[in-house]
């Protein structure tokens, strides 16, 4: 099928954003940027137009997609039972990386929520999400734009890799400047419970909630069945075979150099710039986490681009923002990770 792209600037805005919530009134698919990652958007009250998100991803139909508003005073139309908590996390996170998981209405389909009677509800903060939304004058599930099982897409490049010629239109907004996607929150249980860990940490959540929340983001294997239907599935996988270097820099800089075949090492600046012969891709300096952030799945991609089959990552430490990168770098090796000493 034919694509448009449209690179979005301030002087044609207005001519993008009509002619993109035209193409979601009809049912088409959009992929626009966000905040977190570019998500495939479709009308969420279409059920046919979500069919076509999971024939394009190639997504498993139990797998549930996250509802986009535009504002947060849209919620009761989509959502049961808000309670004061979820108020005092919508009125601190949102807009942003905070999806929250709540009991649907009627209006929501059963298409997208994997059959499910909850909903998952998040407001982006990115300009052309929060615009293109309100022009549809629908709320737009979107799930991540990349084929099942890859890393997510950051950067126009990585979204025309694998959906160009698949959806109606693609919008470039430059890279998404969170880079990993929204934390995910249970507010169905007992006690709020993180599925997927993202910017919004789980201490940051407590600080507003004045009580303590459950975390049930541990990377499991696949025997296990984790709560959010996507956490089960492969994911963030690039081609090359991942390995995970835990221990000093000194120590990971030895391991390194007793390889002979030519390999591929995302880590720090710092660790990168004492590796000369390897192909490297620097992520920021070590204490920046949100820059590390940011650029992880540019990188995961970056390396099959240049065709690395062997590629060896540096291990953070998984405090706060630490813990989404680890989550993702861990399910990106499939738990293959080396403990040096
Ligand atoms: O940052 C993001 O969240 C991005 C951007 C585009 O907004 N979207 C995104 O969507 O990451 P996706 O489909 O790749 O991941 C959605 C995750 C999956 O793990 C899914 O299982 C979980 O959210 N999820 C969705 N609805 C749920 C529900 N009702 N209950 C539990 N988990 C749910
Ligand atoms: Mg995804």
């Amino acid at each position: 099928m034919e694509t448009r792209v449209f690179r979005f600037n301030q002087q044609s805005k207005d001519d993008i954003i009509t002619i993109s919530s035209e193409v979601i009134k009809q049912g088409g698919l959009v992929v626009f940027p966000t905040e977190t990652v570019y998500g495939i958007g479709a009308n969420a009250l279409d059920k046919e137009a979500a069919k076509r998100i999971y024939n394009v991803k190639g997504r498993p139909s139990d797998n549930p997609l996250i509802v986009h508003l535009a504002s947060k005073d849209e919620i009761g139309l989509y959502a049961k039972s808000v309670t004061s908590d979820t108020m005092k996390l919508i009125n601190a996170f949102w807009p942003g990386p905070l999806t929250i998981v709540l009991h649907k209405t009627d209006r929501i389909p059963f298409e997208i929520t994997g059959g499910l009677s909850t909903v998952a509800l998040r407001m982006p903060s990115h300009p052309v999400a929060k615009a293109l939304i309100k022009a549809s004058e629908v709320p737009i599930c979107a799930p991540s734009a990349n084929i099942s099982g890859r890393p997510s897409s950051t950067v126009y490049k990585h979204v025309y890799e694998d959906l160009f010629g698949k959806v109606d239109v693609i919008i470039d907004g430059g890279q998404s400047t969170v880079g990993l996607e929204s934390t995910v929150l249970d507010m169905t249980t007992h006690q709020p419970t993180i599925l997927r860990p993202g910017a919004i940490t789980k201490s940051m959540i407590e600080t507003i909630l004045n009580k303590s929340v459950i975390d049930e983001t541990d990377v499991k294997s696949d025997e296990e069945a984790p709560k959010a239907p996507g956490m089960k599935y492969k994911h963030y996988a690039p081609k090359g075979r991942v390995t995970l270097l835990k221990g000093t820099h000194k120590q990971i800089i030895e391991h390194i150099r007793q390889m002979n075949q030519p390999i591929g090492v995302i880590g720090s600046n710092e660790l990168c710039k004492e590796l000369s012969s390897e192909i490297t891709f620097p992520l920021g300096p070590v204490n920046d986490k949100e820059l590390i952030a940011k650029n992880i799945f540019l990188a995961l991609r970056t390396m099959d681009e240049k065709n690395i089959k062997d590629i060896y990552i540096e291990a953070f430490e998984e405090e706060e923002l630490g813990q989404a990168i680890m989550n993702r770098l861990i399910k990106a090796s499939n738990h293959h990770i080396i403990y040096l000493k």
